[in-house]
């Protein structure tokens, strides 16, 4: 029972048939369930679950950017990336609000995360080795983001679609100026060129996997789809990122990383979309499960970041008790 937090749910509902069908109708009806209303318990996990690891991923995301702020090629492109590294700090503490509305603590998610008991996502488990992979991140990563986090606007809880609103405005300039920086490298020298080439190599597939499993081994979209947290599966949304992300690479001259990319016109309803290769789902889940290239820098990193910020923490609880008495 999560009892810390903003608000004590200690009180919860009895489930009975008709509770759980009168709150599915509120679902049904695009009505909002806000932090005081009565939820079932599985809601109330699987918000804190996402939500929890959604901020989690914003705040682990800002490490492998920030390993680039000290390099950045000139002072014009080192302010983009610190508003940006910034932005997804606001975005993290943003979402972590979110969840604490739901009766989970700041502390109990950090301490779920620093045990690996909590996620991240994929994609912020592998390196930043050129100054192009921050423009791979912001077109790819971010561009993936906004795939995934403009539906969670029309989230059925509150806080959390609200949260995502203002995250989304930010999040297209994030995506912008990653496809500024690839679109400049891909004008420039060859090496530029073959910089940038290398970096997608490297973002292409991860970028994909950020969406979760295929539908068929996932194994929250189904209810997340019946009480519309989300408003599309794993799989469509990967598919309408293809769909965009695809073109976007021809405009700049480089070539996705996926030899069996193809034109299919049955998808999409018959509008036509991209099909492409196998994606290795045994490196995801392997990820997933904390195998990453850089997992252990970026907890490492995190629990440094907890530890160091302890006496913040310490003189706030004590200047608000001392304002309390
Ligand atoms: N990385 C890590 N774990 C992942 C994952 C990924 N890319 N995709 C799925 N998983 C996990 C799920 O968390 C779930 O495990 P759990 O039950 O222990 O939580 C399991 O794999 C099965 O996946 P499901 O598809 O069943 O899980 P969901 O229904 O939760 O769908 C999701 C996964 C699409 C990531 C969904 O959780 C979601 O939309 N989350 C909100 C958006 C988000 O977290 N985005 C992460 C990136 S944030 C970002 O990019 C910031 C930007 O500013 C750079």
């Amino acid at each position: 029972m999560y009892t810390q937090g903003l608000l004590d749910h200690s009180e919860e509902t009895e489930e009975t048939p008709e509770f759980l069908a009168a709150f599915q109708k509120r679902i049904d009806q695009e009505e909002k369930i806000e932090p005081h209303d009565p939820m079932p318990r599985a809601y109330r996990k699987t918000l804190i679950r996402q939500i929890s690891q959604h901020a989690h991923s914003e705040i682990v995301g800002m490490l492998p950017e920030g390993n680039w702020i000290t390099r950045a090629p000139t002072l014009k492109r080192k302010a983009v990336l610190l508003a940006k590294v910034q932005d997804e700090g606001g975005h993290g503490l943003y979402l972590y609000a979110a969840a604490e509305t739901l009766g989970i603590s700041r502390l109990e998610m950090t301490e779920q995360l620093l045990k690996g008991e909590a996620k991240y996502s994929s994609i912020f488990n592998y390196p930043t080795l050129t100054w192009a992979d921050i423009g791979a991140i912001g077109w790819l990563v971010d561009g993936a983001a906004i795939m995934n986090q403009i539906p969670l606007c029309r989230c059925s809880y509150g806080p959390y679609a609200r949260a995502m609103i203002k995250i989304c405005k930010e999040e297209s300039f994030h995506q912008r100026q990653g496809y500024e920086v690839m679109m400049t490298l891909a004008e420039g020298s060859k090496e530029q060129r073959d910089m940038a080439q290398d970096a997608l190599n490297r973002w292409w597939w991860p970028s994909l996997m950020m969406f979760g499993p295929p539908d068929t081994e996932s194994s929250n979209t189904d209810q997340s789809m019946k009480w519309k947290i989300k408003r599309f599966t794993n799989d469509q949304l990967r598919q309408k990122f293809l769909d965009a992300a695809i073109p976007q690479a021809k405009r700049i001259n480089l070539t996705i990383p996926d030899k069996n990319l193809k034109w299919n016109k049955k998808l999409n309803n018959g509008r036509g979309g991209y099909s492409h290769g196998p994606i290795d789902w045994e490196e995801f889940w392997r990820v997933v499960k904390g195998g990453g290239p850089m997992a252990r820098d970026r907890l490492r990193a995190r629990k440094k970041a907890w530890d160091g910020g302890k006496w913040v923490r310490d003189a706030a609880t004590a200047y608000a008790r001392k304002v309390k008495r």
